[in-house]
């Protein structure tokens, strides 16, 4: 058995784990990330593109943002059309003083790997059976598996950012552990093509299903489509998704799209769910190992980071005065802020996609949503304060 020592023990090294362990380590916190997929692996996941103005501005002050400042493209708002061609432009920085980053989730990873890199942290990757063991003591640890090799990391905390299928939560006893979940009926099936996007983001409310025009950068373009459940991506050839495109979206909008061979295509589920308490003993969630989000209105990156922002502040916190306040009061700072985010995806969810069942009249309700969003000062001003994300 090989053995090593750290204060925290991260579990899962997406954006949630190598954040935690940058800001951490900003403070003067040890800590060393477990990843059970190769670096080149996690870095390869096509992702969210969307941060928040709350996001951008904890990555400035880490000292993440150099490229982001280059390359990311600051938007005032975002477009939602519906109806067979009207159109409202939310406005963002008008109702809140805001922006939001057009910024790939690939690229704040890679960002954080180079980080990590230059200050010297480990990233164990190709880790296997990772497993957390005596989280409801003082003296928690890790094991894990490499290369036939048993390995233990004895720490004070353990920070569970493995994602939705990690092993953390599972840790957690099955009297403690409350779960919320709610599954739609479809979908999203998204694209990358080398063409240039659309200038703004647009929503798009149609009879035939949701659409998206997202971007990554000036050549990078994101579309996504709602589609069946049943759907296999082998179904979908780049002609008929765009075809389908140039169907949602109202003429003039479907004239302005850029099309071109896709260079990356897959479907999502769409799902909502909510673990809590996202702490137990020394063991605490962040990001996807606590919920997850449908992916219309781009929180579920946002709220890791959020989740992390908390984490970070409370076990540095913890180091400097061996305070429990923060640590004490993770959970619920952070599960009020996921449920506001939840509420929220899964209204713009319900208002922009096509459910199986919802008929004629639940077309038209959308559409008079839609319209009153569109005409109402109020209505748009607390869109837009939920879309921009509320303050930390
Ligand atoms: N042991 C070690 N690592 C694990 C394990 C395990 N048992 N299970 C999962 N992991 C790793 C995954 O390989 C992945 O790299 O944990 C990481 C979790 O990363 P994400 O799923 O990206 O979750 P998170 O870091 O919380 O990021 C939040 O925001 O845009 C959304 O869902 C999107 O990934 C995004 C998320
Ligand atoms: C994306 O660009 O991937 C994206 C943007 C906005 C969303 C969801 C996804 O609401």
């Amino acid at each position: 058995m090989n053995q090593s020592r750290t204060q925290v023990a991260i579990v899962g090294g997406g954006p949630a784990g190598l954040l935690l362990s940058h800001l951490l380590h900003l403070a003067g916190v040890e800590s060393i990330v477990v990843e059970r997929q190769t670096r080149a692996y996690v870095l390869s996941r096509v992702r969210a593109g969307v941060l928040e103005w709350g996001t951008v501005g904890i990555l400035r002050d880490a000292g993440l943002a150099d490229r982001m400042d280059r390359e990311g493209k600051i938007h005032d708002g975002t477009a939602i059309t519906w109806g067979g061609g009207k159109r409202l432009f939310l406005d963002i920085k008008q109702h809140t003083g805001r922006h939001f980053m057009a910024y790939g989730q690939t690229l704040m990873q890679e960002d954080l790997d180079s980080a990590i890199d230059r200050w010297g942290g480990t990233i164990v990757e190709e880790a296997e059976n990772v497993m957390p063991h005596d989280i409801e003591t003082d003296t928690p640890w890790v094991s894990y598996t490499k290369d036939g090799e048993e390995y233990r990391i004895d720490c004070d905390f353990v920070a569970g950012c493995d994602g939705y299928h990690g092993v953390s939560r599972t840790v957690i006893p099955a009297g403690v552990l409350r779960e919320y979940e709610r599954v739609y009926p479809f979908g999203w099936l998204g694209i990358l093509s080398e063409t240039p996007p659309l200038p703004e983001l647009i929503y798009c409310n149609s009879p035939r299903g949701f659409a998206l025009a997202s971007m990554r950068n000036p050549m990078l373009s994101r579309y996504y489509l709602q589609v069946s459940l049943e759907d296999d991506i082998d179904e979908w050839p780049d002609d008929r998704f765009w075809d389908e495109i140039s169907r949602r979206y109202p003429d003039d909008i479907a004239a302005d799209i850029v099309t071109g061979p896709s260079v990356e295509k897959s479907i999502a589920p769409i799902r909502s769910y909510v673990a809590e308490p996202m702490r137990h003993g020394r063991l605490f969630l962040a990001g996807d190992a606590a919920h997850i989000v449908p992916p219309t209105g781009a929180k579920g990156l946002n709220l890791a980071v959020s989740d992390v922002y908390y984490l970070s502040r409370a076990l540095i916190e913890y180091y400097a005065t061996g305070g429990w306040g923060l640590l004490d009061g993770y959970s619920d700072t952070a599960l009020h802020r996921v449920w506001n985010a939840v509420r929220f995806s899964w209204w713009l969810t319900t208002t922009l996609h096509r459910f199986p069942d919802q008929g004629e009249f639940g077309q038209r309700i959308q559409e008079s949503e839609l319209d009153y969003l569109s005409t109402s000062d109020a209505y748009m001003a607390a869109a837009a304060e939920q879309y921009a994300g509320l303050p930390l």
